[in-house]
């Protein structure tokens, strides 16, 4: 069985990486912000708060039940929402069993699993085999996500709404107590500022080939 953890920032290009190196070594993916992502947008539709201790825990008991594919969860809205609830440390212990089973057993029978978020490396899969820690500028990061959602023709005035709140989360994600966005020592890091995801991704692919060929 072999765990890789990839960690970093909104949009940092890490779920498009992990994705394909899922796919090249035929491991299961596990995005965990879908996860957090979920549990915020209940709360929303169930009209509660997403700091509400209550609130936040009683949708993360629904986990099973939320739909991971929703069209609202990749917004930015969304996840800011993700980050609130992500602060709370009872929902995060919900959430560490849901990844844990996964990466302890990963689903289809693979023999790897690959997740991906802010904690992999440093809580969740603190003995995973290989890290990797994922950053850009938050500018670019935010100019991502722009694109994303808006295209081309978005305008500046919502290139800036999807940088403030980018800012914004970045800011709750390293600074908050439970489980803060932050590199395992052990980790490698990659800057995705000034390279396209081909690179990125190639330079993985190194790394890890490198680790497996070594364990
Ligand atoms: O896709 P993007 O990089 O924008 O974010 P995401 O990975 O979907 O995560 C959404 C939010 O969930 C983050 O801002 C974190 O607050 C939270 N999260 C977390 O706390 N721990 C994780 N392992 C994954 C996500």
């Amino acid at each position: 069985m072999t765990i890789i953890a990839i960690d970093g920032p909104a949009a940092s290009g890490k779920g498009t990486l992990a994705r394909r190196l899922a796919k090249h070594f035929n491991y299961a993916y596990l995005d965990t912000g879908a996860l957090y992502r979920a549990v915020g947008l209940e709360v929303k539709r169930a009209g509660g708060n997403a700091e509400n201790e209550q609130d936040a825990l009683n949708a993360a008991r629904k986990l099973a039940t939320l739909n991971m594919n929703d069209p609202e969860i990749k917004s930015e809205s969304t996840g800011g929402l993700a980050s609130k609830v992500a602060a709370i440390p009872a929902v995060r212990d919900l959430l560490l069993d849901f990844q844990h089973r996964f990466a302890e057993k990963p689903p289809g029978g693979k023999i790897g699993a690959l997740l991906d978020g802010r904690d992999i490396g440093t809580v969740v899969c603190p003995g995973a085999d290989i890290k990797l820690f994922i950053t850009a500028s938050v500018e670019t990061r935010a100019k991502r996500r722009f694109l994303e959602q808006f295209g081309p023709k978005g305008s500046d005035g919502e290139y800036q709404s999807i940088l403030n709140d980018m800012r914004q989360r970045d800011e709750r994600d390293i600074n908050r107590a439970a489980s803060p966005l932050k590199a395992a020592e052990n980790a490698h890091l990659l800057d995705t500022t000034n390279s396209d995801i081909e690179a990125v991704f190639e330079q993985a692919l190194q790394l890890i080939s490198d680790r497996l060929t070594t364990a």
